[in-house]
């Protein structure tokens, strides 16, 4: 949407993937409080968004959304007012149809208008729209179905695949399905199948989870944490907090990165950042160590350039310069990504 929003991916935390229905008002001040004190905040982390479950299931004699007296008893209004009293954004969850997803609370069917207004009295700075319970009506005139081919017209990012699980066949089968939408993100409208990252939540191992984020990031899909920030481990913080890895995701290009090969169990994914340089992100989806390596030719440099890389993870510049490919040692379910810059 061009509502000068959303220029780069956007990023923050969101509700559902930890905390599904049992989120409550004590959590979203504890995470707002989380990732300013963290630094997350300061790397862009920015929206604090609530998922679904946030309001009773019946509207008011008026047909306003009744916060949910049990777990929002101060009300979203306070709550927003919180968030930004932090220096942070706050986000709210409706849906399209009668009921949202999880049926415990009424979609904006009908309401539309109302609960726009409603939601901008409180102060609301970002809304999911899901798409649950609806009344069969097409998203278009034209009647085109998938979100990624009609998103960026009411929206700055669009869901391009189902749920996604905390484990690494689901992880990597979404990136797949988001991969194919690569064409049309870009600054103003991210695909965002990713929707919230899993990082943190336990299910999958370290080298997993930096391949996810790692993939997130250089197709452009908003960061939106999904992890319990008060408890973030060190270790899931180096990967949330990968300064160099967000700037990937940030750049001011906003091309979303693409497969450029595969074979067998080797992948190589790249995209053109700002200053001519370039992502590459290469990833073993197999069971045991393969060398992979990404030509030139994949990737969009001219052969015989020669190149820097800048190893993401590893935080550092390596000493050999490349030319035609670079060839890296990957363990299984790993990757590396690298910034590469043209020197000659
Ligand atoms: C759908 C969405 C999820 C989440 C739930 C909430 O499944 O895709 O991201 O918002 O609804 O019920």
């Amino acid at each position: 949407l061009s509502n000068a929003l959303a220029l780069t991916p956007p990023m923050g935390w969101n509700s559902w993937n930890h905390f599904g229905c049992n989120v409550n008002e004590k959590i979203v001040k504890e995470t707002t409080d989380e990732l300013v004190s963290t630094g997350l905040s300061k790397l862009g982390y920015e929206y604090v968004n609530i998922d679904d479950c946030w309001a009773e299931l019946t509207r008011d004699d008026k047909g306003n959304f009744v916060p949910n007296n049990s777990t929002f008893p101060s009300g979203i209004k306070a709550l927003a007012d919180y968030v930004h009293s932090k220096g942070l954004k706050i986000g709210i969850y409706s849906d399209a149809g009668y009921y949202t997803c999880s049926n415990k609370m009424p979609g904006s069917l009908g309401h539309e208008e109302q609960d726009a207004k409603t939601f901008a009295s409180w102060g609301i700075d970002y809304l999911k729209y899901d798409n649950c319970n609806n009344d069969g009506s097409k998203p278009t005139v034209r009647g085109d179905m998938h979100p990624a081919k009609w998103g960026y017209q009411v929206g700055n990012s669009w869901r391009t695949t189902t749920d996604i699980s905390d484990n690494w066949e689901s992880m990597v089968s979404k990136a797949d399905m988001n991969e194919v939408y690569a064409d049309l993100a870009r600054p103003g409208g991210w695909n965002a199948d990713p929707d919230m990252l899993e990082v943190g939540n336990g299910g999958m191992t370290k080298d997993e989870y930096i391949v996810h984020f790692s993939i997130w990031a250089i197709s452009k899909a908003p960061l939106l944490i999904g992890c319990d920030v008060r408890n973030v481990s060190k270790e899931t913080m180096e990967i949330i907090g990968n300064k160099e890895v967000i700037a990937v995701n940030q750049d001011p290009l906003g091309i979303q990165a693409k497969k450029v090969r595969m074979e067998g169990d080797w992948e190589v994914w790249s995209g053109p950042l700002m200053n001519s340089t370039v992502a590459l992100l290469v990833v073993n989806r197999g069971g045991y160590r393969i060398s992979i390596t990404a030509h030139w030719d994949d990737i969009g440099i001219p052969v015989d350039t020669i190149v820097e890389a800048r190893d993401l993870w590893e935080h550092k510049t390596l000493k050999q310069k490349f030319v035609q490919n670079l060839t890296a040692l990957i363990d299984s379910h790993a990757c590396k990504m690298y910034v590469l810059k043209p020197i000659a």
